[in-house]
C-alpha cells in the first residue's frame, strides 16, 4: 500500500537509532523510495554509509555540505507522500513543536506538507515530562500522528514506556496514515479460514483454507478505517491490529456467530471456506480400527450454507459478497453461485496451483457484481488484492 511512495524518514539521536536502519530496509521492501534526513547527534549512533547504501539516496546531515543542491532539503521534503521521525528525541519533538528550524532535520520537516508520523523514544522519566508531553499535544493539535512509545526496559535499565515500537509496526502506521479512511463508519463483517467438521474426538474433516486471504480483507479494511470483526476458523495467523476476531471451529458456529453479528453490518464478505458436510455422529470414543476392515463409509449430513443464508436475511442497505473457490468453469460456477445465494458480489479464484489459492500468498481473482460488472484481477500478494476488492465494493456503494 505504499509502493512507489516517497517517505522522508527523519532519525535523532536516541539509542533506538539503530531500528531506523530496519524501518528503512521493510520501506524499501515495500516498494517505498525513501530519503533520511539526520540529525548530527543521530550519526553518533548509526552512520549515513548506512542509510545512503540502503535507501539508495543521498542523506542530508548538513544543510551547507552534504548534496549537490544547496535545496536538497525542500526538494525532498516536496517529495514525500508521507514522512516518519523514528526515533523523535525529546529535543526534536521540542523543536517540532516550536516551528524551529535549526539543523537539517528540523528545517526539512518544516517544509513537509505531506503527513507526519512522530514517534517518541526515550528514558520514562523524560517521555512523562510535563513538557515533553505539552509539546507531543501541540503536534497532534497541529495535524502530527504521534506513534506512543512501547513499555519495557529500557537501555538507561529503568522499566516504562519509552521504547520504540518495533519497526514493522511504525511501518504498519505510515501505511495507515497514506492511506484514505474511505471505509470510516462503516461496520464490515468478514469470515476467514476453514472449518474444522469432527467425527471423533482425534479426528476432523476440514479443508486446505489458511485464512491467508480473508485475513488480509480484514486487515486492509482496518487500515482503511472501518470497524471489522473477523469470524475465523483455525488458523495459524495472528489476528490484524484493531481488528475484533470471533474464534470459531465448526460451521455451526461460524453460522451462529455471523448471524449474530449480521444485524450490526454495513458489508459483510464470506471469505472462509465452509464444510458442506459434516460426519452425522460425532463419536465421543476414538473410533477403532477393525482387522480385516479394508473399507470404511462415513454418514455425512448437510451444514447450513450460511453464505445463502445471510442472502435470505440481509436487508437493502447491506452488501453482501461471497468467495467462490473453484477447480474448473470458474466463470459459470460463480455467477450461479452468486444468483442463489442473492450476493452483490462475489470474488472467485482458481484453487488447486502453486500461484493462487488456499495455501498461497499470492491470489488471481475475477470480480462479477450483481449488476453485470466485471473485473480480471491478475496474479498479486493477498494483501493487495484485497485492497482491489474493497475498491470494488466502495465503487459498488458510491
Ligand atoms: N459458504 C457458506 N456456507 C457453506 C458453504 C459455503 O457460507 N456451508 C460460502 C463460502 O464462505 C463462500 C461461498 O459460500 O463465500 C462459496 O463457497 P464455495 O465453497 O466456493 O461454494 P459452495 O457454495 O460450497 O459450492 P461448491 O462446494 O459446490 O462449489
Amino acid at each position: 500500500m505504499i509502493k512507489d511512495n516517497h517517505i522522508l524518514l527523519g532519525v535523532t539521536g536516541g539509542i533506538a537509532a539503530y531500528k531506523s536502519v530496519e524501518l528503512l530496509r521493510l520501506l524499501k521492501k515495500a516498494g517505498a523510495d525513501v530519503h533520511v534526513v539526520m540529525t548530527e547527534a543521530a550519526r553518533h549512533f548509526v552512520g549515513r554509509t548506512t542509510f545512503e547504501v540502503l535507501s539508495e539516496n543521498p542523506v542530508i546531515t548538513d544543510l551547507w555540505k552534504d548534496t549537490g543542491s544547496s535545496v536538497a532539503h525542500i526538494d525532498v521534503a516536496s517529495l514525500a507522500d508521507g514522512a516518519v521521525i523514528a526515533p523523535a528525541t525529546a529535543n526534536c519533538i521540542a523543536k517540532l513543536a516550536q516551528g524551529l528550524a535549526d539543523d537539517a532535520l528540523t528545517t526539512t520537516f518544516l517544509a513537509v506538507t505531506s503527513p507526519i508520523l512522530v514517534c517518541p523514544s526515550m528514558n520514562t522519566d523524560m517521555y512523562q515530562n510535563l513538557r515533553v508531553q505539552r509539546n507531543l499535544d501541540l503536534l497532534e493539535q497541529d495535524g502530527l500522528h504521534i506513534l506512543d512509545p512501547d513499555e519495557g526496559v529500557l537501555a538507561c535499565k529503568t522499566v516504562g514506556a519509552g521504547r520504540l515500537p518495533e519497526p514493522w509496526f511504525i511501518l504498519d502506521r505510515i501505511t495507515a496514515m497514506l492511506n484514505p479512511k474511505d471505509l470510516k463508519g462503516k461496520r464490515l463483517l468478514i469470515s476467514a479460514g476453514p472449518t474444522r467438521e469432527a467425527i471423533d474426538p482425534v479426528r476432523y474433516i476440514s479443508n486446505h483454507s489458511s485464512g491467508r486471504m480473508g485475513y488480509a480483507v480484514a486487515a486492509a479494511a482496518e487500515k482503511r478505517g472501518g470497524e471489522v470483526t473477523l469470524v475465523s476458523g483455525p488458523v495459524d495467523l495472528a489476528p490484524p491490529p484493531g481488528v475484533g476476531l470471533i474464534s470459531v471451529e465448526t460451521c455451526d458456529q461460524m453460522a451462529r456467530a455471523m448471524l449474530d453479528e449480521l444485524p450490526r453490518a454495513d458489508i459483510i464478505i464470506k471469505v472462509a471456506a465452509v464444510a458442506d458436510y459434516r460426519p452425522v455422529h460425532q463419536e465421543e470414543l476414538k473410533i477403532k480400527k477393525t482387522v480385516g476392515q479394508t473399507q470404511m463409509t462415513l454418514s455425512m449430513t448437510e451444514n447450513t450454507d450460511i453464505l445463502k443464508k445471510i442472502g435470505e436475511l440481509k436487508t437493502d442497505q447491506q452488501f453482501l459478497v461471497g468467495f467462490a473457490a473453484e477447480t474448473h468453469d470458474l466463470e459459470v460456477h460463480a455467477r450461479m453461485k452468486m444468483e442463489k445465494k442473492n450476493l452483490d458480489m462475489i470474488v472467485a479464484n482458481m484453487v488447486g496451483g502453486e500461484d493462487s489459492g488456499f495455501q498461497s500468498r499470492t491470489n488471481k481473482v475475477k470480480i462479477f457484481s450483481k449488476d453485470g460488472n466485471f473485473r480480471d484481477v491478475p496474479l498479486m500478494e493477498k494483501t493487495k488484492v484485497a485492497d482491489i476488492v474493497l475498491d470494488t465494493i466502495l465503487g459498488h456503494l458510491g
